[in-house]
């Protein structure tokens, strides 16, 4: 029998430190042993969005406690350990230095190899982690706060790029016009929830490029017809756009959401359409919206699609999608882990250069 294959995983890339230990076993699907998640989205609060020097300091003080907490759940010792993986980018550099310094000093101190993960290739993966995972071929919808791409994905570090967000990413258009109707931060999950109570055809907003024949996306002239939208609202009521009656902003969430959704949909369908594949994973934080998931589910199962998504609770920035990028990557032979542990981070790194 062969020996099983410890892989702890360090994600630090923006606001959430995540930890998370996975156990590979030969070609199977490794297995989660536990996982801990540290989320500073409070500490943001107050400033409106990520301040990237605090979210560095903070994961300092995260990081250890949370690989305490997880070897402890799992019920293994810092020896058990064969591979330190951590987030190499992209992301914030000094948030991402963190995690990367804690891993290599782990892993120095413990004479055992590291491994620097691409964060996407994390959210790609990430569906791995659910009880029902896909099979390759497929194609990635790949929408989080700083990336929306589509791609065809034929294994593990077999990625080709199909199309990607030309300006803002999915993700940035819920957050930007989210905090311009006063929602705060993150705005993904308040726009949502509070678009469950409004009309989706209210107001008449862009699909940018939803009729050329590319796999690309644009999303930031959704935000300023959000906001002129808003501010003509405003002005006849009179009063201040964040004022507006919760009806009022229920309709504009609404319609935003649904220009969104709409977009991101029909990319999708024709990027199946033009691969010819039948399985689609949805992955990163955009793909825990609620309206999304049913609209994907409803066109793909009248076309015979499959779509895969991660566990809700792992949409989100994790480290359980750090580890189990590195599993895949060593199980596949992508990579070798390594005893070099002068690192380097990477804040910006295209996915289908790896
Ligand atoms: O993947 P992620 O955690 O971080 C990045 O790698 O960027 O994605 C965060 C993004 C944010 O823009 C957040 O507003 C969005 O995902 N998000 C959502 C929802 N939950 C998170 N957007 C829409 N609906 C949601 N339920
Ligand atoms: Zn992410």
């Amino acid at each position: 029998m062969t020996k099983s294959l410890q892989v702890l995983g360090i994600e630090s890339s923006c606001d959430e430190t995540g930890v998370a230990l996975v156990e590979v076993h030969g070609n199977a699907v490794p297995v989660l042993l536990a996982h801990a998640l540290y989320s500073q989205i409070e500490m943001h609060q107050a400033y409106g969005g990520v301040v990237p020097e605090l979210a560095s300091r903070d994961h300092i003080r995260r990081v250890l406690p949370l690989t305490q907490q997880v070897l402890s759940e799992s019920g293994r010792v810092l020896a058990d350990i064969d591979v330190v993986a951590f987030t190499r980018g992209p992301g914030l550099a000094g948030a991402l230095l963190v995690g990367a310094g804690v891993a290599c000093a782990l892993g120095a101190a413990l004479g055992k190899p590291v491994l620097g993960v691409h964060h996407l290739e994390g959210h790609l993966l990430s569906p791995f982690l659910s009880a029902d995972p896909p099979e390759f071929p497929f194609v990635a919808l790949l929408v989080s706060g700083g990336h929306t791409q589509l791609m065809r994905v034929d294994g593990v570090g077999r990625y080709e790029l199909l199309g990607e967000t030309i300006d803002d990413a999915a993700g940035e258009a819920f957050d930007k016009s989210a905090k311009l109707l006063g929602l705060g931060y993150p705005g993904g999950p308040a726009l949502s929830k509070l678009a469950q109570q409004g009309n989706p055809v209210a107001f008449k907003l862009p699909r940018p490029l939803l009729r050329s024949d590319n796999l690309d996306f644009s999303f930031a002239g959704l935000k300023t017809a959000v906001m002129v939208q808003a501010k003509k609202l405003a002005q006849a009521m009179p009063c201040e756009v964040v004022d507006l009656p919760v009806p009022v902003l229920a309709d504009l969430a609404a319609s935003t959401q649904a220009a969104i959704v709409e977009v991101l949909v029909k990319k999708s369908l024709i990027a199946l359409k033009l691969t010819g594949l039948n399985r689609l994973v949805v992955a990163g934080g955009v793909g825990a919206n609620h309206s999304l998931r049913e609209q994907l589910n409803a066109e793909c199962a009248k076309r015979h699609v499959r779509v895969h998504y991660p566990e809700l609770h792992l949409c989100t920035d994790n480290g359980a999608m750090i580890a189990m990028a590195a599993a895949m990557r060593l199980q596949s032979g992508q990579q070798k882990a390594s005893e070099v542990y002068a690192f380097d981070v990477k804040p910006r790194w295209p996915l289908n250069t790896l």
